[in-house]
């Protein structure tokens, strides 16, 4: 019995949400191992969308447990939000939901700070979520954090006014107006409701529930895209969205990894700054973020879109060790009489295969053109009832992978996958 993890390829929004949710009754646990509020999952079933921020999206699961592991930045008021939006009575989700004493909190002024850096790098801004996730993720590794645990200590209120006070001498050497009061209510509030909640070394318990032949799936937020190391710096998010961060975010070997599960969209959208070489700025990409309702799941923010690109999903298949690919959002692709595929990019000259370490070069997509398919596949259930050109098109994508494509998405409700 191993850990497998599911993890966004491309710049996250890939549909994480909705096939964790889908999985969920193969596993027993179901842990999320980094990120915050940033991240938005969304899944649908019997008609009903829900967007989680923090917990993992096998919470609609009875019997299920749920994990907040030790790599997450974890925002009480967001977390009392969600919890009261979920529609299970508190007393059943106590018992689905356990959350690590290890992960960081995202204090309200980490929010504000995010904001006033945002402010302050004017054209060269990141397009954060402004969930504080960069500044929480900084007094982790600065070491003046607080976490989850700290919070049943009973100096947590001197701890929370102390480094709140280093935040304020921040933002006033920033010289940014703000007002926390509210927000802070709210987070306190949180902080109750979190009480409620098992707080505990989840590291000991993930490890021994596996030991005990539970089957547990590590979910990912972000996109590899948008990794701390490997992403597009400074445009990315401040945690390692990659399979080796399932280790550190949840406390686990690298021995005790199975399956690396990789999920892509059909084509490809990015929400915030940074280089997009396959972007399509004019209808193409329009009709791309109507069709695919390409706005963010966390801020409602437009989703830039464009065709797929292999050279940057061969490099996140290559960082995460990828064994199988998802393919997400097939159906938004039906009624293109021609398809494009990024198979390599023209920098200065030259043809290149890799993802370019400087964010300011011009790059040219090279394209493959393959032919469309106009049936609407949404109520397909068989991956041999699909068009003949969207099994091409996959087919395409595993030659130039390497990597076998298990499930094809035909539409947002967790039944509407195609396992192949
Ligand atoms: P996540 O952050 O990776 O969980 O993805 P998001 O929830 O932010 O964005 C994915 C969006 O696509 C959501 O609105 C999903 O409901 C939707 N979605 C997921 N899979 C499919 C699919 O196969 N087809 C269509 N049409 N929508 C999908
Ligand atoms: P899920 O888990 C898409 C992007 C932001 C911004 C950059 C940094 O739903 O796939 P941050 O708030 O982390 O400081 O933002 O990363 N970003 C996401 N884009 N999906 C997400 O999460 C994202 N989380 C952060 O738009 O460009
Ligand atoms: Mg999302």
């Amino acid at each position: 019995m191993k850990i497998d993890i599911l993890l966004g390829l491309q710049w996250g929004d890939e549909g994480k949400g909705k096939i964790v949710d889908a999985l969920s009754p193969d596993y027993d646990v179901v842990a999320r191992f980094q990120g915050g509020p940033n991240a938005g999952h969304s899944l649908e079933f019997n008609n009903i969308k829900h967007v989680l921020h923090l917990i993992p999206s096998g919470i609609f699961h009875p019997g299920k447990l749920n994990i907040i592991g030790n790599g997450v930045v974890l925002d009480p008021a967001v977390f009392k939000q969600e919890i009261e939006e979920l529609g299970i009575p508190l007393g059943e989700l106590t018992g689905r939901l356990v959350i690590s004493s290890k992960a960081n909190l995202i204090l309200p002024t980490h929010r504000t700070l995010d904001a006033a850096y945002e402010k302050k790098k004017g054209s060269l801004k990141i397009g954060s979520t402004l969930k504080g996730i960069g500044p929480a993720y900084t007094d982790k590794t600065s070491r003046n954090g607080l976490r989850a645990g700290d919070i049943l200590l009973d100096d947590f209120r001197a701890m929370y006014n102390g480094l709140t006070a280093s935040h304020v001498v921040l933002l006033k050497d920033l010289g940014f107006d703000f007002d926390i009061s509210e927000y802070e209510k709210l987070w306190f509030e949180g902080i109750e409701l979190l009480k409620k909640f098992r707080i505990e070394n989840t590291e000991y318990l993930i490890n021994e529930l596996f030991s005990a032949g539970r089957k547990v799936l590590a979910e990912g937020a972000q996109g590899t895209m948008l990794d701390l190391d490997f992403g597009s710096y400074p445009f990315v998010t401040s945690s390692n969205t990659i399979s080796a961060g399932a280790c550190t975010g949840l406390g686990v070997s690298p021995r005790t990894i199975g399956e690396i599960f990789g999920i892509f969209k059909a084509y490809c959208t990015r929400v915030g700054s940074g280089p997009f070489p396959t972007e399509l700025r004019e209808e193409t990409g329009e009709f791309l973020r109507k069709k695919g309702a390409e706005f963010g799941a966390t801020t409602g923010r437009p989703r830039r879109c464009g065709w797929l690109d292999l050279p940057a999903l061969r490099y996140a298949i290559m960082i995460n060790g990828t064994t199988r690919l998802f393919m997400m959002k097939a159906d938004i692709l039906s009624g293109f009489s021609t398809i494009k595929v990024c198979t390599s990019y023209r920098v200065g000259g030259e043809t290149v295969s890799q993802v370019p370490f400087d964010n300011n070069a011009v790059i040219e997509p090279v394209y493959t053109e393959l032919p469309g398919w106009a049936e609407d596949i949404t109520g397909i259930r068989k991956y041999n009832d699909l068009p003949v050109n969207l099994k091409n098109y996959v087919e395409f994508i595993e030659r130039k992978t390497g990597v076998p494509i298990t499930i094809v998405s035909v539409g947002p409700d967790r039944n509407s996958t195609i396992f192949r």
